[in-house]
């Protein structure tokens, strides 16, 4: 694969290892940006209708990023965390139901459903540090267990989880099956159909070289039929646009979600970088993603003074790789790397490294050569 290094303007004085928490844009998101600031400038809306072709476009994009039967499945939401509250206080809970997750979640799919014991509601967080991670969340399934829900990587670990096989036994089951795809969308390909996922969400400024504020949410129309609305307005209708018509339905597709006006701007951004990933191709993509990481997961396992915190199994990996030091301070090796321009985060008690499928890999020597010098003088 050719990487389209044009597209890539980093500050040559930076290594960016940091795609898992807020991603560089590519030049040409810079472009597309520029251009609709341009635009507004000038003629404001006049060409509103292109604008809306560029909104069905990116739910087309979306929907061959995650393999979705249909675009009609794609709602465009603000961000992760608010399609994981639309299903948490969408269902119809009764007292006493409850939910299986892992220990090892982000905030943002621990919290909106801790929040639901209010209605009577248990979270049920299985330990997921072992070679059988599925299998520790089956065990906390039982009668009353509505819904798994799990990140599709784990954002400290870097976890991969099969979720092919929590769809299979979710199905089985007849449990609902909720991904956070936020760590793997646009690293790691996607197919939610063979999940057999009820809901999937992603924020579009992580692995999918997007800004921040724009997110995905997937439904099935069975699934977001379980789901009861809490946001309502002209856009989210069968017939938007209808002004004076005083009669409404909810719509039929995902639209339901979005309640008003859509983030334009941001549609104009994400599509752009969603165009490059669409082109460099997303198995080329994982393969160079996956490749990065087993150049860290050997380099860290031959370092006697370093621990390596990710999973060293193979179907277990991703694009975050996460270790510490033996004797000395991680908050100190942080700064370090971080005084050298290595930009990289803290998190799960380790250094967390996320290069993506462009980053070279000389970058990752540089870095790995940082933290060796660090070892060497603590
Ligand atoms: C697994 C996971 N889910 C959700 C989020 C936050 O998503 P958002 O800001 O889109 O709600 C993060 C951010 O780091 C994350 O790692």
């Amino acid at each position: 694969m050719s990487i389209p290094k044009q597209e890539f303007e980093l500050d040559p004085s930076i290594i960016y290892l940091n795609h898992a928490s807020i991603s560089p844009w590519p030049k040409r998101t810079k472009e597309a940006v520029r251009q609709f600031a341009e635009e507004n400038c000038r003629v404001g809306a006049t060409h509103y209708p292109r604008w809306q072709q560029k909104e069905r476009e990116l739910r087309e994009q979306f929907k061959e990023v995650l393999n979705a039967p249909s675009s009609d499945d794609i709602a465009l939401v603000k961000n992760t965390s608010e399609a994981l509250s639309f299903v948490a206080y969408g269902l119809d809970w009764k007292t006493g139901d409850n939910i299986v997750t892992s220990s090892e979640e982000f905030p943002s799919n621990r919290i909106p459903w801790e929040s639901l014991s209010t209605k009577g509601v248990e979270l049920r967080q299985a330990a997921i540090h072992t070679d059988n991670p599925e299998q520790a969340l089956f065990q906390h399934v039982d009668n009353h267990t509505r819904l798994i829900t799990v990140s599709s990587v784990q954002y400290a670990s870097g976890r991969r989880m099969n979720l092919e096989q929590i769809g299979e036994f979710c199905r089985k089951q007849s449990v609902l099956f909720c991904v956070d795809a936020i760590q793997s969308l646009g690293a790691l390909q996607s197919d939610v159909q063979r999940w057999q996922a009820d809901y999937v969400m992603a924020d579009g400024h992580k692995w999918l070289l997007g800004p921040e504020g724009l997110g995905v949410f997937y439904s099935t129309p069975d699934a977001r039929d379980r789901l009861s609305l809490s946001q309502y307005g002209w856009h989210m209708v069968e017939n938007a646009g209808d002004y004076d018509n005083p009669a409404w339905e909810i719509a039929k597709s995902a639209r339901r979600f979005e309640c008003g006006s859509p983030n334009m701007l941001g549609i104009h951004a994400l599509s752009a970088s969603l165009s490059l990933l669409l082109e460099v191709g997303l198995e080329s993509i994982e393969k160079r993603v996956l490749d990065n990481t087993h150049y860290l997961i050997e380099a860290i396992l031959a370092a006697p003074d370093l621990t390596l915190l990710s999973p060293v199994y193979p179907a277990q990996r991703s694009g975050i790789v996460t270790f510490k030091p033996v004797n000395a301070d991680t908050q100190a090796l942080f700064q370090t790397l971080r005084r050298q321009n290595i930009i990289c985060a803290h998190r799960g008690g380790g250094i967390r490294f996320s290069p993506h499928f462009y980053t070279q890999k000389e970058a990752l020597e540089r870095a790995m050569e940082a933290v060796r010098q660090f070892q060497a003088l603590n």
